[in-house]
């Protein structure tokens, strides 16, 4: 059952889900959208295949597991957690030497675990964030790293969410996120309900405030983080990290130990997706088309943050500093090692 998010702040609505394929595209199409519930909407989409499953044996049902997980790895490229929720899986399975009906329930409970983790991490992520935060600052946040990022809390959201808890007094800078629209729609919508003061900015008003020395700090998740520390993030994040860097003000991704990825140095070797034009081009203004008809566009989702314009790694097992690849390699296993065993 997930959030249509592509309704909010419109309508709250949820889908439900009854085969993998339809979990696939609901993640293609951003029904759900954000790194951590990608990434276990994925988890639960091979449940959903275990449990669809005819095959009177274990092999069957994993032959059916592994064409599933090459549909649901396909839907979105640049968000790593997706990857590892299917690894998370899929390793268990294969060894798997119970009956066909066990190995449904065991994927139906690693499915279930993956999600209770997430939240558990979220948590952990928004202490330690919540640690960099000081009362009174004004955030600039990026795209939307909240409880619908995720399975619930958020990451570099959920560090916000947890310094207002803790009764610190923050203000975010809502970076609008074009072209989705993910920070005025969504993360708009979470502070809304979190009580926590914002103002949505577009996303070329970031450099003005951060000049003006108007913010304290900038946060934002990320979808895949290389060994080297390298970012990539929300398009967009880039620009803002640079424009914070030259006014010297702390750049801090916070991003579950799921989001990084040791089989790819730097950022470079990160797939970054391109959707349609049509996202940058049918903005409206008095009920036209802006653009005019036939106009071309680029829509790159994703771009790298390089690893000298991030001050520090938030993650649920610490705060890593430069250089990343030596911290990083501490704060995570980075041997596929998944929470929940
Ligand atoms: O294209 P989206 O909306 O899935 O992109 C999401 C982001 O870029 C988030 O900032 C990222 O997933 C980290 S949030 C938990």
């Amino acid at each position: 059952v997930l959030i249509d998010q592509r309704r909010l702040p419109a309508s709250l609505e949820v889908v439900r889900l009854a085969t993998y394929q339809e979990a696939a595209n609901a993640i293609r199409e951003m029904v759900v959208r954000g790194a951590p519930a990608i990434g276990i909407t994925a988890a639960f989409g091979l449940a959903l295949a275990a449990v669809r499953s005819t095959s009177p044996t274990p092999a069957g049902i994993l032959a059916e597991l592994e064409v599933a997980a090459r549909t649901l790895q396909a839907a979105r490229p640049t968000a790593v957690n997706l990857r590892w929720a299917l690894n998370a899986i899929l390793a268990g399975a294969r060894p798997f030497t119970g009956s066909a009906d066990q190995l449904r329930a065991w994927v139906c409970s690693r499915a279930q675990a993956l999600a209770d983790a997430d939240v558990e991490i979220n948590k952990r992520m928004g202490v330690h964030g919540a640690d960099l935060i000081d009362d009174g600052d004004t955030i600039i946040h990026h795209c939307n790293t909240g409880a619908l990022a995720a399975v619930d809390w958020g990451t570099a959201l959920g560090a916000i969410r947890m310094a207002h808890e803790q009764g610190k007094r923050v203000r975010v800078l809502v970076d609008e996120t074009r072209p989705r629209l993910q920070g005025a729609r969504l993360t708009a919508w979470e502070l809304d309900q979190y009580s926590i003061p914002y103002d949505i900015i577009t996303d070329g008003m970031a450099g003005h405030f951060l000049q003006r020395g108007d913010v304290q700090k900038v946060m934002f998740g990320a979808d895949r983080v290389a060994k080297n520390g390298d970012v990539a993030n929300k398009i967009g994040t880039y620009m803002l990290s640079l424009a914070a860097f030259e006014n010297r003000v702390p750049v801090y991704a916070v991003v579950p130990t799921s989001s990084i990825d040791a089989s790819v140095p730097t950022g470079t070797q990160i797939p970054i997706e391109e959707r349609d034009p049509s996202e940058v081009l049918e903005i409206r203004y008095q009920g036209e088309q802006v653009a005019p008809a036939g106009a071309h566009a680029r829509n790159p989702a994703f771009d790298i943050t390089p690893n000298r314009l991030i001050t520090a790694l938030v993650t649920e097992n610490g705060i890593v500093y430069p250089p990343f690849d030596e911290s990083l390699s501490q704060a995570n296993p980075l041997d596929g090692t998944v929470p929940g065993g």
